[in-house]
């Protein structure tokens, strides 16, 4: 019997990558541009790191970690998330000893023993970015623009964004209290999942998918803001209008994870069956306290690389994405076969992208080839053209042929190339 690979994981196989590699190097190139640096932390961490960090009574702790025992007898889980490493990092690190501002970004694996459905996935990837040190409204704005042109960027139409506030603890606590004097009378009404929510995670109850009709009337947090958390969201509100970033106020938005506070948002887009959030983030000014650093706010997103690709795939197929061989190099005869040989070496160091055959087909089987991997060239070298210094250049979607002297052919095909 075969193996197969373990369920909600996936292989990411030639064919499919591309949208991959397009997808990774716009991320990074944002991010250079608004000077966020990479970071890079150990897939696996302390259990406990993420039961402070993401919440003994989030979902992620209860059910759905990677957690194991190691040879040393430690309880290690592999990272459900990034933000809690990385917030571990900053200050194992002390990088809040910096005079600037810490921000950060990472594109790695994460692990969640979920349900397996359209879009979700045990091992996923995730695009995240993290900035730490400033309490600042403009940079949750910073931060929710870099994700925006994200989106933008890579070519997704129809990307939402929603935005709420969560508030301090102190104000959650009192809203906690008003929402459930608002639940209990209808607790019998409400489904399982609720019940316990609102024994566990009250806020949570609003997410609920089957339950809406029930929570018509219900108080919003808005309404429990105190002065300091109406100014900070009133300020995100002004600047992302002036940034012209299009968005929603929903005040039912609540995160999966307990470290927020003030500035919640989500990134939306249809078209993965029942899933519609691709993206999110917030503000959380008590988790590097938490993870025992100093009081230090932070603020940052995570975005789904599956989700953005799955959509993207979905949406269009822009040939500019796909892996392009610029010439496919054929040699006739033993001399010239050598001297492809040659040839091809240097194209390659001259950054062009160069493929041969090394099983000695026919010159029919050849361009065949040329032809799947969607070569723009096919050049073509005999003994006679070898011996006139030239070599036969086709392209492959014309089936235009010309000869180029030997020597000019990198500078013929890097002078076509597309950027
Ligand atoms: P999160 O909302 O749990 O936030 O995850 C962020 C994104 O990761 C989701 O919107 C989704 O696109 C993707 N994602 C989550 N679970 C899965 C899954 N099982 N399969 C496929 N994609 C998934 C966080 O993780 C926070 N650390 C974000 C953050 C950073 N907040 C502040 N800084």
């Amino acid at each position: 019997m075969g193996f197969q690979k373990p369920p909600g994981t996936q292989d990411f196989l030639p064919g499919s990558v591309d949208t991959w590699q397009f997808v990774e190097s716009k991320a990074r190139d944002i991010c250079r541009r608004f000077n966020f640096r990479e970071i890079r932390t150990p897939i696996f961490e302390a259990t406990e790191l993420f039961k402070r960090g993401v919440g003994e009574t989030t979902d992620i702790v209860e059910k759905e970690m990677y957690t194991f025992t190691d040879r040393g007898d430690r309880s290690m889980t592999l990272r459900p998330e990034g933000t809690a490493g990385v917030v571990r990092a900053f200050v194992e690190n002390k990088l809040y000893g910096e005079p600037d501002l810490t921000k950060l970004y990472y594109i790695g694996p994460m692990f969640r023993y979920e349900r397996q459905q359209a879009g979700r996935y045990r091992q996923f990837h995730q695009f995240g970015v993290e900035a730490l040190g400033s309490a600042d409204p403009a940079l949750d704005v910073e931060v929710i623009a870099l994700g925006y042109a994200f989106y933008t960027e890579v070519g997704l139409e129809g990307v939402r964004v929603e935005i709420n506030s969560v508030g301090t603890p102190a104000v959650r606590a009192s809203y906690r209290e008003k929402l459930l004097a608002f639940l209990e009378p209808k607790r019998d009404q409400l489904c399982e999942d609720c019940r316990s929510r609102m024994d566990r995670n009250p806020l949570r109850v609003l997410d609920c998918k089957v339950d809406q009709h029930h929570f018509v009337g219900a108080p919003s947090i808005l309404d429990s803001l105190d002065e300091e958390c109406r100014t900070h969201f009133e300020a995100v509100r002004r600047d992302l209008s002036a940034m012209g970033i299009p968005f929603d106020i929903n005040p039912r938005l609540v995160r999966g994870l307990d470290y927020y506070t003030h500035t919640a948002f989500e990134f939306k887009a249809e078209g993965i069956g029942a899933i519609d959030t691709i993206g999110g983030g917030g503000r959380y000014n008590g988790l590097v306290g938490e993870i025992g650093g100093p009081d230090q706010p932070g603020v940052g997103f995570g975005i789904g690389l599956e989700r953005t690709v799955l959509l993207l795939d979905s949406q269009n197929a822009d040939p500019e994405r796909l892996h392009q061989v610029d010439v496919y190099m054929i040699g006739l005869g033993e001399a010239a076969e050598r001297e492809i040989s040659r040839l091809i070496y240097g194209l390659r160091q001259k950054g062009l992208s160069a493929e041969r055959d090394y099983q000695g087909r026919k010159m029919k089987a050849q361009l065949k080839s040329a032809d799947r991997l969607q070569a723009r060239f096919a050049a073509i070298l005999g003994d006679d053209e070898l011996a006139r210094g030239e070599i036969a250049l086709k392209e492959m979607a014309t089936g235009e042929q010309r000869f180029v002297p030997l020597d000019n052919l990198a500078a013929e095909l890097s002078g076509q190339r597309k950027s």
